[in-house]
């Protein structure tokens, strides 16, 4: 089992577009796969259809159920849903002691039942998503090709060194480059200012696989489709099927 992070405190930058079209790529594959949504606004959960849970990773945060009491079956994988409930115990899980290493220690034992497990983040640094990166064993940054980007990777650099006292393990896979135009001027010199400093400071680089600028994925989303269940010729499909072929040789090495 392999746990992989997708995280950027920035917001839109397609975290979840990301966990929700490797899943399906991953799932096609024959692959267990695990959805875990640690995001208060839920956008993974409501992707997945999951109306109005039960139980949601606030619950399993809290102890208060197993990881099998909060999953849900999915078309695309299991997902663990959450909800807007989550936002209010920020404050509790900070007083919460060894929170942190908590949702390690609730996937460790699912190792026999997932080959991967994804989390998708909130566009934030809070106790949730240290929490998150102490479970990870990859990390996929999205990011776009833009100037903002560039900044925001040294705060990704600095959060990631954080954690690594509580997980020397956590590897970041890379930089994907989303929202992709390979025509603008400005994407292909940014490109490079950016290579440059995520070689710098993350001990990887820019993934090879980019994910191009396309309202198929919009669009696929308002259908709850993946982008290739959506639209096979996409150009988003390729896409993301380019990624997974090229994180699972990643994981392999
Ligand atoms: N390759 C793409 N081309 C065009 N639009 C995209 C692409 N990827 C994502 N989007 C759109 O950008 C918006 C933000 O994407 P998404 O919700 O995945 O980002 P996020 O990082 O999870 O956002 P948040 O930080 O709010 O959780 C969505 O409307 C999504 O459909
Ligand atoms: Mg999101």
């Amino acid at each position: 089992m392999k746990t992989i992070v997708v995280f950027n405190q920035k917001g839109g930058v397609g975290k979840t577009s990301t966990v929700a079209n490797l899943m399906a790529e991953l799932r096609l594959k024959g692959y267990a796969v695990l959805g875990i949504d640690l995001d208060a606004q839920a956008n993974l959960t409501a992707f997945n259809k999951v109306i109005n849970p039960e139980r949601t990773v606030r619950d399993l945060l809290l102890n208060k159920c197993s990881a099998d009491d909060v999953t849900v079956h999915c078309k695309y994988g299991d997902v663990i849903p959450s909800d807007t409930s989550l936002q209010n115990e920020l404050l509790r899980f900070a007083s919460m002691p060894a929170f942190v290493i908590r949702l390690r220690d609730i996937l460790k034992p699912l190792s026999s039942k997932y080959d991967y497990i994804f989390i998708d983040c909130p566009p934030a640094v809070n106790q949730v998503t240290a929490a998150a990166l102490v479970a990870a064993d990859y990390v996929i940054v999205p990011a776009e090709a833009e100037y903002f980007s560039a900044v925001g990777i040294k705060m990704i650099v600095d959060t990631v060194g954080q954690v690594k006292p509580l997980n020397p393990g956590i590897k970041v896979l890379g930089v994907l480059l989303v929202k992709y135009q390979n025509r603008r001027n400005l994407t292909k010199s940014l490109e490079s200012v950016l290579n440059e400093n995520v070689n710098k400071l993350l001990d990887c680089g820019i993934l090879s696989a980019k994910i191009r600028f396309t309202v198929d994925i919009p669009s696929s989303q308002a259908s709850g489709l993946s982008v290739r269940d959506f639209k096979s010729k996409s150009k988003a499909t390729k896409d993301y099927e380019d990624l997974s072929d090229e994180i699972l040789k990643e994981m392999k090495k």
